[in-house]
């Protein structure tokens, strides 16, 4: 990270419970939740004096309302190679990735602060230093970056939104995925995991028409995955974990 002075994030300096969902802004829909019932003391810790240092200039709307695009070297301190991870929940594979890529530096964006919270945890335990998080809607980041910026993104078990009415507010509509194949450098990777068929079955049919080429489908993870929180509650439910990588034309 550079030494700059610290960025606004859509929660107070001082994020506990209550008040990082009061910060919440009201910028666009966001149907997930933002907070639990509790954030450990140790955890308040972690958000009070870690966030703040971690946490992109110029992405929160309150910081810029007017979403001038940001300079995305100047997130790690100098030019590197840098990816994105959309959801991150707790953090494993985000910390799993930084450490097995120290060369790169990777945005991470979620809004349930309670994730972020544990995330912070496992940086400190990992001593990873190649990070930035974002502790909110993916989209934020998107209105911000310039084009083809990111040169892989990942997207680990997102919500599945399981209801039919509900399947426009999935992650793999073309609302998302076209701000994501804007800010994604020619031919970067984009993976995709679920255990939820009928999520993997519109991701098939959309992701390719937002701009990309499906390159593999299987139940078969990459060489450099760890497995979720998620994944660990679907294969403990009888679900299937399935993976697909797509590149960006
Ligand atoms: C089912 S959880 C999976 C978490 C983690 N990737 C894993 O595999 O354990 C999906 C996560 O996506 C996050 N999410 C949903 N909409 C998002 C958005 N617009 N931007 C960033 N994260 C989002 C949710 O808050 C939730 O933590």
């Amino acid at each position: 990270m550079s030494d700059k002075p610290e960025p606004e994030s859509p929660l107070p300096d001082d994020a506990d419970a209550d008040a990082g969902a009061d910060a919440a802004p009201e910028w666009r829909n966001f149907y997930g939740r933002r907070i639990g019932k509790t954030i450990r003391q140790s955890q308040r810790g972690y958000l009070s004096e870690d966030l703040g240092t971690l946490c992109p200039h110029g992405v929160a709307p309150t910081e810029n309302p007017d979403r001038t695009p940001i300079e995305v070297a100047a997130i790690f301190g100098e030019a590197r190679p840098v990816w994105l991870e959309v959801g991150f929940g707790g953090g494993e594979h985000l910390v799993h990735m930084a450490a097995r890529y120290p060369q790169v530096g990777i945005i991470g964006c979620e809004p349930f602060i309670n994730g972020v919270a544990m995330l912070l945890g496992k940086i400190r335990a990992a001593g990873v230093s190649n990070l930035a998080v974002y502790p909110g809607d993916v989209r934020d980041l998107f209105d911000v970056l310039p084009d083809g910026v990111i040169g892989r993104a990942f997207l680990n078990y997102p919500d599945p939104w399981p209801k039919r009415r509900h399947h426009r507010r999935r992650f793999v509509t073309q609302d998302h995925l076209l701000p994501l194949v804007r800010v994604l450098a020619p031919g970067a990777e984009f993976r995709v995991a679920t255990d939820i068929p009928d999520y993997m079955r519109q991701a098939l049919a959309e992701v390719p028409k937002a701009g990309f080429v499906l390159e593999a489908h299987s139940g078969t993870p990459w060489d450099d995955w760890i497995s979720t929180r998620y994944e660990q509650k679907a294969l403990r439910e009888g679900r299937v974990p399935d993976y697909a990588t797509f590149r960006k034309l």
